[in-house]
């Protein structure tokens, strides 16, 4: 008997970006990456810390490179990927919350969360999609959504919005990209500790509905992320596309 062989989860010979790539989730995604195989091009707008973060990976093993980037540029954005692509996998980690009450919603907020949590997203996407056409290459684009583009929250009514915008987009690139083999897929998260949820973990109220919401009991830490990254940058997930991979301790499941 033949027995069928698990496709591969390496990426070695696979260019990846990642965006918001020296921090966070990205940095768990840029690091994964990279010990699979992949050389990573990491990058964000503060130079300094996407060296910072090229050095750490490369004294890990790993090829990595470092690219300073703004998402919100949508024209700079795009030279760039032109310049340093094809990239064979993308991971829209860039993003930002202004968490208010939304009968309190300042219009600068609601602009800056949808101008990168969004508007940075889809273009980085449409950029990097050009690019793999153009080369007549496959690829995977992921990007770093939320639960909260399932669900709402207290004072989340914008960045909910821009997450259930991204799945949006999601879907809609997957399905005119399909015929070029390029997966479009997001990952939700429920709260992990990164820089970004400082401000939440520090008010006892949240933690502790946060607590009450996710059924295996705890929050999430950076490397709860990592290995949903590789999957679905893989082979191992050739089949999926326009769907979103929760990882989210159960939140949603009720
Ligand atoms: N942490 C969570 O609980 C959680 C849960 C669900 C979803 N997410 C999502 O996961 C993603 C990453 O969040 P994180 O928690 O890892 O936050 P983080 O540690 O603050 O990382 C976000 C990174 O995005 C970069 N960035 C921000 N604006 C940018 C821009 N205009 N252009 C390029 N890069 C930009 C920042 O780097 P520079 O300042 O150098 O540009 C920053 O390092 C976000 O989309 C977030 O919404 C997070």
């Amino acid at each position: 008997m033949i027995l069928p062989r698990t496709p591969s989860f390496r990426l070695d010979g696979r260019r990846a970006l990642v965006a918001g790539g020296a921090s966070g989730i990205g940095l768990g995604a840029a690091a994964a990456l990279a010990e699979a195989g992949a050389e990573v091009m990491v990058a964000s707008r503060r130079g300094d810390v996407v060296g910072a973060a090229v050095e750490a990976l490369r004294q890990a093993g790993g090829k990595a490179e470092a690219m300073v980037l703004d998402v919100a540029d949508i024209e700079a954005a795009r030279a760039a990927v032109s310049a340093a692509g094809p990239f064979d996998i993308l991971v829209n980690s860039a993003g930002l919350a202004r968490h208010s009450p939304a009968t309190e919603t300042a219009p600068g907020d609601y602009d800056a969360v949808m101008g990168i949590n969004l508007r940075g997203a889809y273009f980085l996407a449409q950029s990097v999609a050009n690019g793999l056409i153009a080369a007549g290459k496959p690829g995977s684009i992921l990007t770093i959504s939320s639960q909260m583009a399932h669900v709402g929250g207290p004072e989340r009514a914008v960045y909910a919005a821009s997450k259930h915008g991204v799945e949006g987009f999601t879907k809609a690139m997957a399905i005119e990209w399909g015929r070029h083999r390029i997966r479009v897929n997001t990952i939700c998260p429920t709260f992990i500790r990164t820089p970004l949820t400082e401000p939440t973990f520090e008010r006892p109220e949240l933690v502790a509905w946060i607590k009450e919401k996710i059924k295996l009991g705890r929050t999430g830490e950076v490397e709860d992320i990592m290995g949903a990254v590789v999957f679905l940058a893989s082979d191992a997930a050739a089949l999926i596309t326009g769907t979103a991979l929760m990882v989210d301790g159960g939140w949603t499941a009720d």
